[in-house]
């Protein structure tokens, strides 16, 4: 949700602090505050609204220090304003915070029952002023974070940089993530290596419960009383990753990444030799499993969606999917023997990983489908099948979709083949399918301009868009209306083809685009319905489809798409991209901010 960076440094941290607010500005950015200590005291600027504004601020009063903290904000506690932005400090103690303390209330009316001040609307600020009151009492910093560990609720992460002590940082996590990174004389802690990556590869994660005491030469973890020990690892991520390089964005930029990612992950689930699917060793029995629940946010969800169609035809295995903030209070029955599927981009997602600890207190096997193999979820998991996007920061998640596509149609057809409903010869085709993929996403690619006219054409002046598709095609409609809605801010939704004449239609004139994801599959008379039913409305209608249904359909549309021709089982994939560029094309034309959309942040670790 929010980005947290702070670091010991040798030199003015200023300038480090705000290079690393650039690469978490993804996270949020409602407001951002850096805090340094100058002549011993702390001292803050911080900003409504994005960083460029923080950027101008210090331009205008620069702050001086060589340790300091910084924040991005996602407001959740507290609008978002000047008063509301962190570091939120007193006198001793500066805190920069992600997540909820869930029992700030209660923490808050004792505060003030000992005739504590609040400045802010923010819930972070009972930990400033419990910190600030232990300080008073003569505690050290150390006693005093272990002893406000023990009294905080809820999930999050912290750092804190307190008033007369250049030599310490303190930072402490409970559900989301923080990295600490080792410098040459210099110490880092952040809520992610994407953040530290410039400045050191050499990165350790902090755990659920962990706090941490940093110095200039290194860290001492604690839990609870007891110092524990974090391996440092080699975190992969270079600068290059994680820049635009020459788009005008990172969406786009993702979305010409994907060809690569996808065969990236394909490499690691395929064995092109013998055309098979080779899974890591799963600790169940696919002939075993009673039932599959996927669950997921947003974006993730629509891939559960698809993969329960895979799962189903291939395997012939009961799927459910479950929105991950539905099922986690619904507490539905699962049954004995039975999977759970988390699919998220981030691994942390509150909801999703609460779903998957209801899921495991009803004994299910958990299996997440993540791209940060470090996070929360992939921890909580039995398995891990990773997705190999790389590093996403466009908020709009587009290339850990497809990856997460390929991984569960991979594990789909595992399935299948293991519970004798896939032969041989099946997996075959299918795996072909799956090698041809990257070559198809790039033809789509290379047809960009096409998207960008139907975008200023005929989506961009429009108020409402209709997305409609059938079997799996029917959530790539939903993941296409979401894109446009989220980028575009133009109202849009996506719908079974079937279920139009149960309502949709009644919106149908002719000022209503409605895009039609249609391939040649074995239900493609069905889609063909639903398209001249919108079509004997006065409906606009955009079709997208191969060769075949183009030569079919494509003269009664307003305006059409010839796709490259696929296998129906991947055309999901391939389809996505479809939608993703006339979402990115039409928010393009209307001017919309296409990475950072109003209201959204990139991943959401609180309720
Ligand atoms: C946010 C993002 C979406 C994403 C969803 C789930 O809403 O804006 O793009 O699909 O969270 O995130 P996850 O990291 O769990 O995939």
């Amino acid at each position: 949700m929010c980005g947290i960076i702070g670091i010991i440094g040798k030199a003015p941290v200023t300038p480090l602090l705000l290079d690393a607010l650039k690469r978490l500005e993804y996270r949020g950015y409602d407001s951002a505050g850096v805090a340094t200590l100058v002549n011993g005291h702390i001292d803050r600027r911080r900003a409504e609204g994005k960083l460029v504004n923080l950027e101008a601020r210090l331009k205008a009063e620069p702050l001086p220090g060589t340790i300091g903290i910084g924040h991005t904000r996602w407001a959740t506690h507290g609008k978002p304003s000047e008063r509301n932005a962190h570091p939120i400090a007193t006198d001793r103690v500066a805190i920069v915070h992600n997540g909820i303390i869930e029992n700030f209330q209660e923490l808050k009316d004792g505060l003030v029952a000992e005739g504590r001040r609040f400045d802010s609307d923010t819930d972070t600020e009972v930990v400033a002023q419990l910190l600030t009151s232990y300080l008073e009492s003569q505690m050290s910093p150390e006693e005093a974070m272990g002893k406000a560990m023990a009294r905080l609720r809820g999930a999050f992460a912290l750092v804190a940089l307190f008033s007369g002590r250049h030599d310490i940082l303190m930072g402490a996590r409970r559900g989301s993530s923080l990295a600490v990174g080792y410098g040459d004389g210099e110490m880092y802690i952040g809520t992610d290596a994407l953040a530290l990556a410039p400045f050191t590869s050499r990165v350790s994660y902090l755990e659920d419960d962990d706090w941490a005491v940093l110095k200039a030469d290194g860290a001492t973890v604690y839990q609870g009383t007891q110092k524990v020990k974090r391996p440092i690892k080699k975190s992969g991520l270079s600068s290059a990753l994680i820049g635009k390089g020459n788009h005008q964005h990172f969406m786009l930029k993702e979305i010409h990444e994907q060809p690569t990612v996808i065969g990236d992950t394909l490499q690691s689930y395929l064995d092109p030799a013998t055309r098979s699917v080779s899974l890591p060793a799963l600790p169940f029995d696919w002939n075993k499993v009673s039932r599959v629940t996927i669950t997921g946010c947003g974006t993730a969800c629509y891939a559960g969606m698809i993969a329960k169609y895979w799962f189903e035809k291939l395997a012939r295995l009961a799927v459910e999917v479950d929105v991950a903030s539905e099922m986690r209070y619904r507490e539905p029955p699962l049954p004995d023997g039975g999977v759970c599927i988390a699919v998220s981009q981030s691994g942390e997602t509150v909801d999703t990983l609460e779903a998957l600890r209801y899921a495991q207190s009803q004994k299910q096997t958990l299996l997440s489908v993540v791209n940060v193999p470090e996070s929360a979820i992939a921890r909580l998991s039995d398995v891990v099948l990773p997705t190999l996007a790389g590093p996403e920061i466009g908020v709009a998640s587009t290339k850990a979709f497809t990856t997460q596509l390929v991984v569960l149609l991979a594990a789909a057809i595992a399935a299948g083949r293991a519970r004798g409903t896939l032969s041989r010869d099946e997996e075959e085709r299918l795996v072909l399918a799956m090698i041809e993929l990257p070559a198809r996403v790039n033809e789509t690619l290379n047809m960009e301009e096409d998207y960008r006219r139907i975008a200023e054409n005929t989506l961009a002046a429009a108020r409402d868009v209709l997305y409609l598709g059938r079997g799996s095609s029917f959530p790539v409609a939903l993941e296409g209306a979401l894109k446009l809605k989220e980028l575009s801010y133009i109202h849009a939704e996506g719908y079974a083809g079937g279920e139009m004449k149960h309502g949709p239609i009644a919106l149908i004139d002719d000022e209503v685009p409605v895009v039609v994801v249609a391939p040649t599959d074995p239900i493609f008379d069905k889609i063909a319905s639903n398209f001249e039913q919108v079509r004997a409305r006065g409906g606009r209608l955009v079709l997208l489809s191969d060769k075949a249904g183009v030569a079919r359909l494509g003269a009664k549309a307003e305006t059409s798409i010839m796709m490259p021709d696929v296998d129906p089982i991947v055309a999901p994939i391939l389809y996505t991209v479809a939608v993703q560029l006339l979402a990115y094309y039409t928010a393009l034309a209307k001017g919309t901010d296409i990475d950072q959309p109003r209201n959204l942040a990139k991943s959401v670790t609180v309720e």
